[in-house]
């Protein structure tokens, strides 16, 4: 039983794997997860308490950030191991009380879930007992339109998150299902892509010799894909 309720502790949906279902209370009303985000890429993110320095500081940036986001059809959805009643009090300080860094009148408006019996926490592999055995640490998982996780990042309880690389991270998703590349180390729009590994030696030989393809060597080939084609197919007209 108790080793039971260890694996589940520890148990992690992986890259690849449909997002694990759960309906919940928020600070938006019920939610039904994920078929409420269908058609949309959603960030589910943890964070290990309210009223909380550092993570007051990522909530603050990720609110300002929101309409960005939005932009690249994603959608955000909080979670700690708090109640609701908590989650109100805490975003309703954030709004009248903290400035940090200009931002100043702060409103979270994406749903934060109460997640007191640690339900959905478990399911996503948020707890990771040797960090903390009741604060979620901090975990980020994009899923797809589809329903399905793309990437997954964990960070400890002292690191507060890089929400440009979380940006960054849905700007490349969405440009590798777009166009069929992978993006290199530190890529941003308007930097060359790569092209898929040559399946044959005819392949091979032809990309050595096209002129639009910039091949280092046989299996390491880029192309050019300027910022505005990228952003033009990824970010929604306002
Ligand atoms: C914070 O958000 O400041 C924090 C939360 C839990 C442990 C350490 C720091």
């Amino acid at each position: 039983m108790e080793q039971a309720l260890e694996q589940q502790a520890v148990s992690m949906p992986r890259i690849g794997d449909p997002a694990p279902e759960f309906t919940a209370v928020t600070t938006q009303g019920e939610i039904n997860f994920p078929s409420d985000f269908s058609g949309s890429w959603v960030i589910l993110f943890s964070h290990p308490a309210d009223f909380t320095p550092v993570c007051t500081s990522e909530f603050m940036t990720f609110a300002t950030m929101e309409d960005k986001f939005a932009e690249a059809n994603c959608k955000l959805v909080g979670l700690s191991i708090d109640g609701l009643y908590s989650h109100i009090a805490w975003l309703r300080t954030i709004k009248e009380k903290i400035e940090y860094k200009g931002m100043k009148d702060v409103e979270v408006m994406f749903p934060l879930i109460e997640d007191i019996k640690m339900d959905v926490a478990k399911k996503y592999g948020m707890i990771q007992p040797n960090e903390d055995t009741t604060k979620a640490v901090r975990a980020v998982f994009f899923i797809d339109p589809k329903g399905t996780i793309r990437t997954i990042i964990y960070y400890p309880l002292s690191l507060g998150r890089n929400f440009e690389e979380l940006y960054r991270v849905i700007i490349a998703l969405q440009a590798a299902d777009e166009f069929g590349v992978a993006t290199p180390a530190d890529w941003q729009p308007g930097d060359d892509v790569i092209i898929g590994p040559a399946g044959s030696c005819g392949t091979a030989k032809e990309r050595m010799e096209d002129e639009d393809i910039d091949c280092k060597d046989w299996f390491f080939c880029t192309k050019k894909l300027d910022k505005e084609t990228v952003l033009n197919k990824i970010l929604k007209k306002k």
